[in-house]
């Protein structure tokens, strides 16, 4: 059986693009090592009026006007990030208040960049059991606010915006649209290797993004080509039916190796870093909305989303759009 389908989706950038020129102007690194290393060839940077949430609210509305429905008819808003607008409460909740669908239920999911992953498949779950019949599931984050942009390792990697996809229960269409599997994993063991250097209960700070990039990438293409195996295993598709593959924008080399790793073709993966960095857990559902709208990802389309991040947490999920 299907699980919940995506009635539509939606994204949102902050006003402000800075390029990997702009930034060589204030941190000791190039165009030509972030481009070569990365793919990054620019961001997109909150101005301060600009908020996890006040991204998420408007990634949101985008989704719904996509999907032609009404904010009233949401019973369930599940958002990922790393960076709340505060400790508490959750931005979910903030989101709700904005849409004026209060009474439902509303709560934030941390898993660092693979929230989306892990915000989708809670969601999924919730609708199946009958605890809603429609969904947000958002990812939204201002990671410059956490980044110390003096560190050249870290700083020139991250962005910030939102994705939003609105879902809806399973309800017997005959067309086999929907989430057709998702594996989740986490290994708390190698938390030093990506993680922030604050938080309420041990500095009373926020703390900056820490990362030892090499064996985060070793790491990545290993638990991600891993993942996606099973969960084609699971729900007995093969490699080359796969239409789309919508990863984490994190790294162009990881989303190479990943699909070389495959044997998934270059051309069926959406790639979105060179425009907007890795905005952590708004990337996977903003790098779907752009292949949505700009005609690529079509309806009955197949489309792995796949991701990871800070834990580590990793995961996947096999849409049927
Ligand atoms: N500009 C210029 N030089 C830089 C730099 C920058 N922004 N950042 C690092 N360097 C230098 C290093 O100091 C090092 O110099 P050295 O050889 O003199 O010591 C050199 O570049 C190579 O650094 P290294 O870290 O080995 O580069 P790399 O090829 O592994 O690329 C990352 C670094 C971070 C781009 C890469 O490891 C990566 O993408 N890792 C995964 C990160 C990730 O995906 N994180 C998020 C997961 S959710």
């Amino acid at each position: 059986m299907s699980g919940s389908r995506i009635l539509g989706t939606g994204s949102a950038l902050p006003r402000r693009v800075v390029t990997n020129a702009e930034l060589a102007t204030r941190v000791d690194t190039s165009d030509e090592w972030i481009t070569a290393r990365t793919g990054i060839r620019q961001r997109y940077i909150a101005e301060p009026d600009e908020t996890t949430s006040s991204l998420a609210i408007a990634a949101a509305r985008a989704a719904l006007e996509d999907a032609g429905i009404e904010p009233g008819s949401i019973g369930l808003i599940v958002l990922a990030t790393a960076t709340p607008d505060q400790t508490f409460p959750a931005t979910a909740t903030k989101v709700q208040a904005a849409l004026g669908c209060n009474g439902g239920i509303a709560f934030d999911v941390a898993a660092v960049c693979s929230g989306f992953l892990y915000a989708l498949s809670v969601a999924d779950s919730m609708l199946k059991t009958g605890m809603a019949r429609r969904a947000l599931v958002i990812g939204a984050e201002t990671f410059s606010r956490i980044l110390d942009w003096e560190d050249r390792t870290t700083c020139v990697l991250f962005g910030d915006g939102a994705g939003a996809v609105v879902l809806e229960a399973p309800g017997g269409s005959a067309d086999g649209a929907g989430i057709l599997g998702t594996r989740l994993h986490a290994d708390g063991a190698q938390h030093d290797l990506l993680y922030v250097d604050g938080g309420p209960s041990t500095t009373q700070t926020t703390g900056h993004v820490r990362m030892r990039g090499p064996e985060v990438f070793r790491h990545a293409v290993v638990n991600l080509s891993d993942v996606l195996k099973e969960v084609l295993e699971e729900t007995g598709v093969s490699a080359e039916d796969i239409d789309w593959v919508v990863p984490h924008q994190a790294n162009a080399r990881i989303l190479d190796a990943t699909a070389r790793k495959l044997g998934i073709s270059p051309d069926k993966v959406v790639v979105t870093v060179q425009d907007h960095a890795n905005t952590s857990a708004a990337s996977v559902p903003l790098a779907l909305d752009c292949a949505r709208k700009d005609g690529r990802i079509k309806p009955g389309d197949l489309v792995m989303l796949e991701a990871m991040g800070g834990g580590f947490t990793w995961g996947a999920s096999l849409v049927r759009m």
